[in-house]
């Protein structure tokens, strides 16, 4: 049986081994050792996992902002991908941010990953015609290319 759960401290090394998977070419900023612990200390509820006989095979991080909810860090191990993981979390988080108030939910793709904006489609999301712009802080790490 799958479980949603709430991030926690024993379930590092499996999102770990997930993001590794899933996101191969990562900017050091969003490796596990790094994103898990900023993350733990901003609205940790809205960290989630799937898991399955105790091993973890789903993440998805969010946060609200008081205006918009943000969603990243979307991944299913590769052998469990197509059966219902990633949309069981996503109904979790969407009834843990409506919960809160959130009124609407933003997430962005990376150009070079446009492959899976079917799968948010079929969640019900909307590809809106934005250009996605950032800054790193003097706490980031080292400028990455546009995207990561
Ligand atoms: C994208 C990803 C999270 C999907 O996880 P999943 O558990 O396989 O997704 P689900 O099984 O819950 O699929 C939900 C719906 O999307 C569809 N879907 C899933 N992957 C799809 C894809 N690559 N293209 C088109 N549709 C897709 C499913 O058929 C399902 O539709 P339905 O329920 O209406 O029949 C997974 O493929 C993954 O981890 N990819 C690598 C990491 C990644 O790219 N993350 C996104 C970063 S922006």
């Amino acid at each position: 049986m799958v479980t949603i759960a709430t991030y926690a401290d024993r379930y590092f090394g499996g999102v770990d081994r997930l993001w590794r998977e899933a996101f191969p070419d990562d900017a050091p900023r969003n490796t596990a050792a790094i994103a898990i612990p900023q993350k733990r200390q901003f609205q940790p509820e809205l960290f989630l996992v799937a898991i399955e006989e105790d091993e973890v095979i789903g993440s998805l991080m969010a946060g609200y902002d008081g205006h918009r909810g943000w969603i990243s860090r979307v991944a299913v191990r590769q052998v469990h991908r197509r059966r219902g993981i990633a949309r069981a979390m996503f109904e979790e988080v969407e009834r843990r941010l409506a919960k809160l108030d959130c009124p609407k939910i933003n997430l962005q793709v990376v150009t070079s990953n446009a492959a899976v904006v079917p799968f948010y489609e079929r969640l019900g999301y909307l590809v809106e015609p934005r250009i996605s712009m950032s800054k790193m802080l003097p706490k980031g790490d080292a400028p990455t290319p546009p995207g990561r």
